[in-house]
Parts: structure tokens; C-alpha cells; sequence
């Protein structure tokens, strides 16, 4: 019970989250309505009952559907409010936050649309919740270079505090190794924005490597498949790059079938970064709280440890890390 109220009350930064997968169902019926759109859903409840995936590519299917929804200025801007009011009962007090401008642009929304949203309601977290907020972009992998710098160019007008302080890479991973972006990362290295990518998540161990040596990322998000390669592991330990580590999203989407409990027991006991996020929370059933409650329980944690998963989320912020974007 005590390590409970500990998991509740450790002050946390959350590093990987989609704001697109903080849609609960409840506001996409709502803001279908609201736009007259035919709902994507019957039910709240049926909803709920679609969301059982075999792998990453069947949770994107839905993830992409459930955002057309999003149509107004003020759709992002609720979004993003019900994820800082979420975040913040449970106690996290730094959120860098994804999002994919490619998926609006294609449902025919500029910048100019989901970008004024998204930073007032950064600025509202910091102001009513005391929860500092910033956006990193992604760039889809299934989509193309060009595309990617296009999208990249869209955000100079938002490149800063409490707006966008870094690049990352998200969507289908198998067949899209990293390295198709590398120029487009370092033009974001140019602009003085961070770096961190989605790698190791389906996709083997060179693809980390390559998101490490060609993109130069400063935190790998999941990264859970660099345990097969321990040279890997000994470059990540030796250079402290951190893993964004999304245990519930890894159970719903099968990641290590049957063995997941070991892998999160590995990782945490590796010695390596680890941080614990909540990815896609509306769709994988638990927020902060429920992600760092699930991996104690599968690795037999304590409070040190989950005192350390929570420092280790500070550490690995660009909040506090070295070459800070709150500089930006
Ligand atoms: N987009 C949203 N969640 C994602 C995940 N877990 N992996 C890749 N792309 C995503
Ligand atoms: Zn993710």
C-alpha cells in the first residue's frame, strides 16, 4: 500500500506521450458531434471494446481513424487539457509531448489550426496545474523524406518554449529503418532542436544504432529490443542515453509476447536510463500512474526503484538535460 502511495505522489516528468493517444473515447464522441461528423463509434463503450491490437500497425489504424475528429483550434486545445488534467493527478509535473502535424495536414488542417491549441493550452497547464509543457513534433516513418521536411518547415513558426523543442520519429517502424531521415534531423540539429526517435519498439537493434549514429537522437523512445544486442546496451549505459520506456503500451500492443515481464525486469535492473511513459494512454488503459504501477508489479520494484525510474525521468528531460530546449 505504501509503494502505491509512492507511485501516486513521486513528482514525475513524462517524456513519451502522443497527445493523439490521450483521445478517450468520451471527448471523440463528443467532438464528432460537436463537428458533424458521423461518430467513429457506436458507443463509449464500444469504442472501448475495438481497442485489442495484434501489433503496433492494427493500434495505428485506429489511433489515425479516431483523429479525424479533430477538426478546430479549440478540438486540440480540449485534447491536450484532458492529458495536462490527467497527467497532473498523477503528480507529473513535465510533459514533452508528441504530436504528428502530418495526420491533421492530411485531414486538410494547417498549423495555424492545431498549433495555436496546443500552445495555449501549454500555457494554461503551466498556469492553472503547474505542469510545464512542450511539443515534439514526429515525423511518420511510412512517409517520405520530403514530406518529413516539409512538416519540419511548417513548425519554424513555433519553434520554442512551451511550443516545439524537438524532433522525433513515430508510426509503423517494420521496413522504415531511421536512417531515410537523416538530413531532415540535421536541419533540426541546425535550428538548435532536440532530437529523440521511436526505435527498438517491433524493430531490431540496428535500427536503434542507426537512430543513434545517423540521427544522433539524445533519448530513444521504447528501445525495449536493444536487450537482444548487448554492445547496445554497453553504447547506451556508456553515453546515459535515456529509453523511454511505455510499459503498457508494450503489453496491449504484444511486444515480447509472453515474455514481457522478464524483458521490463532486464531493462529496469540494466542499469541503463530508464524512464517510465504512458504513450497512448485512451487506448492502452492507464496514464502515469498506471504505467509505473504495472512495471513494479511485473519486475517486483520497490520505492529505491521507482524513486530512480522517476529521477531518471528528470535526468532525462530536456527540461534539466544538458543543451536544455527550455533554452529554445
Ligand atoms: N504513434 C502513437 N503511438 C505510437 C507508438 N507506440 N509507436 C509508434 N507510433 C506511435
Ligand atoms: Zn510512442
Amino acid at each position: 500500500a505504501s509503494l502505491k502511495r509512492f507511485i501516486e505522489m513521486v513528482p514525475k516528468a513524462e517524456l513519451h506521450v502522443h497527445v493523439e493517444g490521450a483521445l478517450e473515447p468520451e471527448l471523440m464522441l463528443a467532438l464528432a458531434a460537436r463537428n458533424g461528423l458521423p461518430p467513429p463509434y457506436p458507443s463509449v463503450e464500444a469504442a472501448r471494446a475495438a481497442y485489442h491490437f495484434a501489433d503496433l500497425q492494427s493500434f495505428l489504424d485506429l489511433y489515425y481513424a479516431g483523429c479525424g475528429v479533430l477538426r478546430a483550434e479549440k478540438d486540440f486545445y480540449d485534447l491536450a487539457m484532458a492529458y495536462f488534467r490527467r497527467a497532473a493527478a498523477d503528480r507529473v509535473v513535465h510533459a514533452e509531448v508528441f504530436f504528428d502535424p502530418q495526420t491533421h495536414l492530411g485531414n486538410g488542417l494547417g498549423w495555424e489550426v492545431f498549433m495555436p491549441g496546443l500552445a495555449r493550452a501549454a500555457e494554461d497547464a503551466a498556469a492553472q496545474l503547474g505542469l510545464s509543457a512542450a511539443y515534439i513534433v514526429c515525423f511518420r516513418k511510412e512517409m517520405s523524406a520530403a514530406s518529413a521536411n516539409d512538416t519540419l518547415s511548417g513548425a519554424l513558426p513555433w519553434l520554442g518554449r512551451g511550443h516545439v523543442i524537438g524532433v522525433g520519429l513515430d508510426s509503423s517502424e517494420l521496413g522504415n529503418p531511421p536512417a531515410k531521415f537523416a538530413d531532415v534531423f540535421d536541419r533540426a540539429a541546425r535550428l538548435g532542436l532536440q532530437r529523440v526517435a521511436h526505435a527498438g519498439e517491433e524493430g531490431p537493434p540496428e535500427y536503434v544504432w542507426e537512430a543513434l549514429r545517423v540521427l544522433h537522437v539524445r533519448r530513444v523512445d521504447h528501445g525495449v529490443h536493444s536487450l537482444e544486442d548487448g554492445a547496445l546496451m554497453a553504447a547506451l549505459n556508456a553515453s546515459r542515453t535515456p529509453l523511454t520506456v511505455c510499459p503498457l503500451s508494450n503489453l496491449k500492443l504484444k511486444v515480447y509476447e509472453g515474455q514481457l515481464e522478464a524483458r521490463l525486469t532486464q531493462l529496469v535492473g540494466s542499469g541503463l536510463v530508464v524512464t517510465v511513459n504512458s504513450d497512448d494512454a485512451a487506448y492502452f488503459g492507464g496514464y502515469a500512474v498506471a504505467n509505473y504501477g504495472y512495471l513494479a508489479a511485473a519486475a517486483g520494484l520497490g520505492v529505491a526503484q521507482v524513486a530512480r525510474l522517476a529521477a531518471n525521468s528528470f535526468e532525462a528531460s530536456f527540461f534539466l538535460g544538458p543543451g536544455s530546449g527550455g533554452e529554445a
